[in-house]
């Protein structure tokens, strides 16, 4: 198969080099996805090859049905590649026709001044997106004296300018930190931020822009800088992130390559993905030589180098360099890191990227491979992921390269994981959703809600790490302990929801059993009586003895039972719940317990139920793609039993999908 591919390639190839007429530069992205194993195969030969058919791979297929995103020059090019995938099983579409004019409506450009000449004006000569820029700034925290704007896409000078400034006027948390610098010589600076300690304090590395033409990433970096310096002494978190922890924040990792895709809107410029390093030459098939520029810094790292998804074709996308830290961006991270301040302190490595909105943790060379605390990568992933799509609903995947993209050696996620050894690593590949067909040309107006949502999950993982380090502020201890009390009410509802049942068929079977049995007292009044609890109750006064068997457990809703199970208020939920009586109401006995655990004594209840349990596992709820609806759902359900029938396909879809409420309810009754 791979034999007929190449043959393919080859023999379309040699046509594609006989028909030399001069085409407008005029880019097209196409949506292409492989219907079957062979078609994968022949789209993952030709990002191998994207350099002969001057393919830009935006985005590879991970598995068949998965979209792989190719820009290629209208005209002659993009016949060839449709004739090549024409002899396969593929669906190819128009996502983009002309990528030039995407690039001027996203980032505000004008053709105007590419007319004139003046590349470098044409990010900011359009008089009407730069006078209605339609900002949302009031989530970026402000900063006095050093300005950035924050909501646009601006130069490496001013990235660094805004940071110095910020050294200059905080100095007490604020240090430039010079990495290195690039072939062309600029300068790789980033921030450190911490308050001055006399301990050796543990780290954070955030790095962006290592692609460069991943513009979303860098302006999220400089978000999290803005966010950290303005937050010190003002948010309680904020200041204990600072006080605790130093960030070594470095926004733009491939200045050289940035400033290249921002000197011109013409996609082969603006869609430069690699460093700028000196063209590097190699024997031509057809006679004569091909000689390139740039290297892809992220295959260039010592993790598996040159392995799978990288290249040894110097005119290649992934070219992965001549040898292992050939790069001078590369050695800079490499070196800094290494370096006696920084050896063995560091604790989070999150590297920023566009675009799929992806959480990727290690290792991403080949398939299924994993480090062996994966368990707790994946725990703080999928808080991260959770935390940041409570802020506009954006959904993230998560899981590592090769499982969610394809493989690819060589990645500094990877190296900073196995050579580093550092805890939580997490490449973050920023928005657009991959469904999206924008891809890399995210509209400037994402940008201030793109960092804000990251920020958010990025607290994630400083969390992890202060929780790592047994150092956690009052302001998150206040926040935990608000879950231990969620979690340990919802533990009280299965346990009444076991007892409720078990209530049920003994009063229709039998008489209460006096074995394993627990005796509860209600009143009427606020009572002292009956616990060693944490959580007494108001309720009414009745005795009733319980048999506590052992069942598979349900799932209780939160309207059901447990009213009263707790004195703290319960949060509010969608809409509010209907005012439970004083007969639903029911006493408990319990001991603040273990998050994961059961309590120790046992609790019984008297309780009217309403039947609107699920026999969902409480995990299911883990699945980030499950909304949680089970409140919304009971609410309705309880109001109106026939919702279910009357509303069939809405319940379906907004209950039975979420949380199997409806159909579980249908069944039953
Ligand atoms: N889009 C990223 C890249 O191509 C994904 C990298 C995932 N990590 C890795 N080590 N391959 O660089
Ligand atoms: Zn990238």
């Amino acid at each position: 198969m791979r034999y007929l591919c190449k043959s393919i390639l080859l023999a379309v190839h040699t046509i594609l080099l006989t028909c030399s007429a001069q085409e407008p530069d005029k880019y097209a992205l196409l949506h292409v996805v492989a219907l079957d194993e062979p078609s994968l195969n022949l789209i993952k030969q030709l990002q191998l090859n994207d350099y002969k058919y001057d393919l830009d791979f935006w985005k590879s297929p991970s598995s068949i049905s998965d979209k792989a995103d190719i820009m290629v020059k209208r005209g002659k090019p993009e016949r060839m590649l449709r004739q090549i995938l024409s002899f396969s099983n593929v669906t190819v579409s128009m996502s983009v026709p002309d990528v030039e004019k995407l690039i001027m409506r996203n980032e505000g450009t004008t053709s105007k001044s590419r007319l004139l000449g003046s590349f470098m004006k044409w990010l900011h000569d359009d008089p009407i997106l730069d006078s209605e820029p339609d900002l949302d700034l009031s989530k970026v925290g402000e900063l006095k004296k050093a300005k950035y704007p924050f909501g646009d896409y601006a130069s490496y000078a001013d990235m660094v300018k805004y940071m110095r400034t910020i050294e200059f006027y905080y100095p007490r948390i604020a240090k430039i930190v010079r990495i290195g610098a690039t072939h062309e010589g600029k300068p790789i600076e980033g921030l450190k931020i911490g308050a001055m300690s006399s301990k050796r304090k543990r780290a954070i590395w955030v790095d962006g822009n290592i692609h460069a033409r991943e513009w979303a990433s860098s302006h999220t970096a400089l978000f999290f800088i803005n966010q950290l310096v303005s937050g010190y002494g003002k948010d309680p978190q904020i200041t204990h992130y600072v006080d605790s922890l130093d960030f070594y924040i470095v926004p733009c990792l491939n200045p050289d390559g940035y400033e290249y895709t921002r000197s011109s809107p013409i996609p082969s410029v603006r869609l430069w993905r690699k460093n700028r390093s000196p063209e590097v030459c190699r024997p031509s098939l057809w006679g004569g030589e091909k000689c390139c520029q740039g290297v892809d810094l992220n295959r260039n790292f010592r993790f598996h180098w040159a392995e799978r998804g990288s290249s040894y074709e110097p005119c290649s996308n992934i070219y992965h360099g001549e040898e292992v830290f050939s790069e001078p961006e590369t050695k800079s991270v490499r070196n800094f890191l290494n370096a006696p301040e920084m050896k063995d302190r560091v604790d989070a490595f999150v590297t920023l990227h566009s675009y799929a909105q992806l959480w990727i943790y290690p290792y991403s060379h080949e398939e299924q491979n994993y480090p062996e605390d994966i368990g707790e990568l994946r725990k703080t992933a999928r808080k991260a992921i959770n935390r940041l799509s409570r802020v506009y609903g954006t959904s993230y995947r998560m899981g590592t390269g090769a499982d969610t993209l394809s493989p690819a050696a060589g990645g500094s996620d990877d190296w900073a994981k196995s050579a580093l050894n550092v805890k939580y690593v997490y490449l973050i590949e920023l928005r657009p959703q991959m469904e999206l067909s924008n891809g890399f040309i995210l509209h400037k107006k994402e940008l201030i809600p793109t960092a804000v949502e990251t920020f958010e999950g990025f607290r994630e993982v400083v969390d992890a790490v202060l929780v790592l380090n047994n150092s956690t502020s009052s302001a998150n201890r206040k926040t935990i302990s608000d879950l231990q009390m969620r979690k340990q009410q919802y533990r009280m509802r299965i346990l009444a929801s076991q007892a409720a049942a078990t209530t049920r068929i003994s009063t229709s079977s039998k008489s209460p059993s006096t074995t394993s049995t627990t005796t509860t007292t209600t009143r009427a009044k606020p009572s002292s009586t009956s616990t060693t609890s944490t959580t007494s109750t108001t309720s009414t006064t009745s005795t009733t003895t319980t048999e506590v068997v052992t069942k598979p457990r349900r799932h209780f809703d939160r309207f059901t039972s447990d009213a009263s199970s707790s004195t703290r208020a319960r949060p509010t939920p969608p809409m509010a719940p209907p005012t439970m009586t004083a007969s639903t109401e029911s006493a408990s006995t319990t001991e603040v317990e273990d998050i994961s655990g059961v309590p120790s004594s046992s609790m019984a209840s008297r309780s009217t139920t309403y039947g609107f349990y699920t026999a969902t596992k409480p995990s299911a709820f883990l699945d980030p793609e499950c909304r949680d609806m089970r409140y919304s759902c009971g609410f309705w359900l309880k109001n109106n039993k026939q919702v279910c029938d009357e509303q069939q396909s809405f319940m379906r879809a907004q209950c039975a999908y979420t949380c199997k409420f409806c159909t579980s309810f249908i069944k039953r009754h």
